[in-house]
């Protein structure tokens, strides 16, 4: 039994929450960085650290007062080692092992794609290893089989932009604000279906790789050759985002019938793009298998997912109380064996 303090902190959110290992997940808080990088149309790594410095320990203060716990409660603290900004991931590992010195408890470090991929056992129905695993975030597209905690192999992925990423870009040349993926799904709701065709890139390929840097281009051209009232950018938005989605949902039937597993987890913030998510749901209706979601708010970047990977780590070995810390902004999740 053990009391876990989550701490996240790669990129523009700052995220803590406590998870129990027998009473699960007591209380979880946010802060986004998105309205202070808005301005500069992308994340900036040295205002992303110091606002992590400015949040992480009131929002430590805040889990404690909403779980009703104190800071001697905590057993062990877990935080988010990479991949991620090294700047923003030093202030998550450095107040953690400080932190965890001071309570003479273990610290874990935690690779935040692990996160993402365990964050749909945090919601009920819960899938059962093994299973397939698409993770679609802002910096990553892969496709996982996932045997056990720790035991990923990687089964294709992308060769150049990220899903997320492809949405954000879209959603640039739309004109729309940084992270645009929500907003653009949004927009795309109010456009026409076929009116712009844009490509599928590595539909076809035979593989379970991805590339979305292409769509980035017929975009800018679909943007530039017509004039931009608002109903032709629903209507390139549509065709963007249904573009994106079309690719993910037949990769990740592909990866199913090359593995012959029947659960597809999805995980990282595309995850909460519904029109993906009907498309599945219909895809697995149509096709026998069963489709989990982490519940939306933990399919973005959140302390949740750190706390209860953290837990499912402790599961498998104790923690030491050795308070040496690294970060690693680039980190290969394949490379994470069952003792890291
Ligand atoms: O997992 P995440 O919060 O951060 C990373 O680890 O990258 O994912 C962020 C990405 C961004 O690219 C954002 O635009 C995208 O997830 N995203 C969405 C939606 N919500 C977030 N993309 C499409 N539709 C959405 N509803
Ligand atoms: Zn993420």
């Amino acid at each position: 039994m053990a009391l876990v303090l989550g701490i996240e902190s790669s990129c523009d959110e700052t995220g803590v929450a406590l998870y129990h290992t027998e009473r699960g997940l007591l209380a979880h808080t946010l802060h986004s960085q998105i309205a202070m990088h808005n301005e500069y149309g992308g994340v900036v790594p040295e205002l992303a650290s110091r606002d992590h410095v400015r949040y992480t320990l009131p929002l430590i203060r805040k889990v404690l007062i909403m779980a009703n716990c104190a800071l001697s409660d905590i057993d062990t603290i877990a935080f988010t080692q990479g991949p991620g900004l090294s700047g923003a991931l030093l202030v998550g590992a450095s107040v953690a092992c400080s932190l965890a010195y001071a309570l003479g408890i273990p610290a874990i470090a935690i690779h935040h794609l692990e996160g993402h991929l365990l964050s749909p056992l945090l919601s009920e129905p819960k899938p059962e290893f093994p299973f397939v695993a698409l993770l679609v975030s802002g910096g990553h597209t892969q496709l996982m089989r996932v045997d056990g905690v720790g035991e990923y192999t990687l089964l294709g992925e992308t060769l150049d932009d990220a899903a997320g990423e492809a949405f954000d870009k879209s959603a640039k040349l739309l004109g729309l604000d940084y992270p645009g993926g929500a907003l653009l799904s949004k927009l795309a709701q109010s456009g026409v279906a076929g009116r712009f065709k844009l490509p599928r890139p590595m539909l076809h390929s035979g593989d379970l790789e991805f590339s979305f840097s292409g769509l980035k281009t017929a975009v800018l051209l679909a943007v530039q050759q017509n004039s931009q009232d608002e109903q032709t950018k629903a209507d390139i938005a549509h065709a963007a985002q249904a573009a994106i989605v079309d690719v993910l949902v037949s990769k990740s039937l592909s990866a199913l019938k090359k593995t012959g597993l029947k659960q597809l987890v999805i995980a990282g913030g595309v995850g909460a793009n519904q029109t993906l998510r009907a498309q599945l749901s219909h895809a697995a209706q149509e096709y026998n298998f069963k489709v989990f979601y982490p519940d939306l708010e933990f399919c973005t970047d959140n302390g949740a997912m750190i706390a209860f990977a953290g837990a499912m780590r402790l599961k498998l070995q104790p923690a030491q109380k050795d308070y040496r810390f690294n970060v690693k902004p680039r980190w290969d999740l394949q490379r994470l064996s069952h003792a890291d």
